[in-house]
């Protein structure tokens, strides 16, 4: 722990909060806040960023106002809601939170008390028993992170960056304001997200710059130091076959890493056609993408219905689906974009 900072806390709160309370961005789940606001923003906001989120949270909370009203709801409404916000693990632990906090005959007010729910973990936790409750917990996000490193110039490498938020956990307890923990996490984020920039940091207009051991030295883009992110090529073969206005897709049955009902074009072993099935034909679309650590090419090819083996259409999950249907499944995000560019500019 930086003996240096810790008599000056109270002045680094002091300055953080006062700059929080004049420049913050008005946000929904900021403005007439409530409990379920708080759990379903934090839940959006966790690998998204809050100008994708607040489109999606605004058309959520107009239909599920309440936990109670998602509880009610079935999967596939909620998983259709959630449609382009990506790692749809979120959506389902939300959906199941919701089922236990209205099986309570209140919801829980300690940190530790939801730690025990679903979907629920450390940053999870501090967010939403800090705001909503006033609890003393703090949260270490990837922005947190970012600061604390800064203001130490703790120059450790660390593995990753839920290596480096378990790490400086104590330095962010010890910095948290117990009269107003909410709005002193809440001040964080945002001058993570406002200020201190992973890349070329606000540092002139910093509130806490007078605190800061990254900003004295010159060097605030050092920090934090963490291992490349390995990342790891995958290519994935999709095919593209329609047949009397319809396409085959196919649907998740749900497992503990997916949600159920969540349709994608399908791969060829999906057909039960083999992987390598198109080694030199060229496909039609070729895109890639990045999820958590992942490089992922995907090359969609074209193939007819009759070159499907005889049975496919009854193996798991393979589904013919009209084009009027598109609009009411739920498609990945990244397939309902292809799927919509194939459609406008078939191959
Ligand atoms: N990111 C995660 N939670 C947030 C919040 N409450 N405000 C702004 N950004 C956030």
């Amino acid at each position: 722990m930086p003996a240096s900072l810790i008599p000056q806390t109270t002045e680094f709160q002091r300055e953080l909060l006062g700059w929080y309370r004049h420049h913050r961005r008005a946000l929904p789940w900021r403005d007439a806040p409530s409990l379920y606001k708080t759990v379903v923003s934090e839940f959006m906001l966790q690998q998204t960023q809050v100008k994708t989120v607040l489109p999606y949270l605004a058309r959520w909370l107009e239909i599920f106002p309440d936990f109670a009203a998602l509880a009610a709801a079935t999967e596939e409404q909620v998983v259709k809601n959630w449609e382009g916000l990506g790692y749809y693990t979120r959506a389902r632990n939300l959906h199941k939170l919701a089922r236990a906090l209205v099986a309570l005959p209140a919801p829980p007010r300690t940190r530790e008390a939801w730690l025990e729910l679903p979907g629920i973990g450390p940053y999870t936790s501090a967010a939403i028993t800090s705001i909503s409750f006033g609890a003393p917990a703090a949260v270490v996000d990837g922005n947190v992170v970012r600061i604390l490193t800064r203001l130490t110039a703790d120059a450790t490498a660390f593995r990753d960056s839920a290596a480096a938020s378990k790490a400086l956990a104590p330095l962010a307890d010890a910095l948290l304001n117990r009269a107003e923990p909410g709005d002193h996490n809440q001040a964080m984020m945002e001058l993570g997200a406002t200020v201190c920039h992973r890349r070329s940091p606000l540092c002139t207009v910093c509130p806490v710059r007078p605190f800061c051991a990254a900003s004295r030295r010159g060097e605030p883009e050092f920090y934090p130091r963490l291992a490349p992110k390995q990342i790891e090529q995958i290519a994935v073969s999709r095919l593209w076959c329609r047949q009397r206005g319809k396409l085959l897709l196919h649907r998740t049955s749900g497992d503990a890493r997916r949600l159920a009902n969540l349709y994608e074009l399908p791969t060829p072993e999906h057909a039960g056609l083999d992987a390598g099935s198109f080694g030199d034909a060229a496909p039609i679309l070729k895109k890639k993408r990045g999820i958590t650590r992942f490089a992922i090419t995907e090359s969609i090819y074209a193939v007819a219905a009759a070159q499907l083996p005889r049975g496919a259409a009854g193996r798991p999950g393979l589904v013919w689906v009209t084009l009027d249907e598109l609009a009411t499944i739920t498609l990945s995000g990244p397939h309902r974009r292809w799927v919509t560019e194939l459609l406008a500019a078939p191959p």
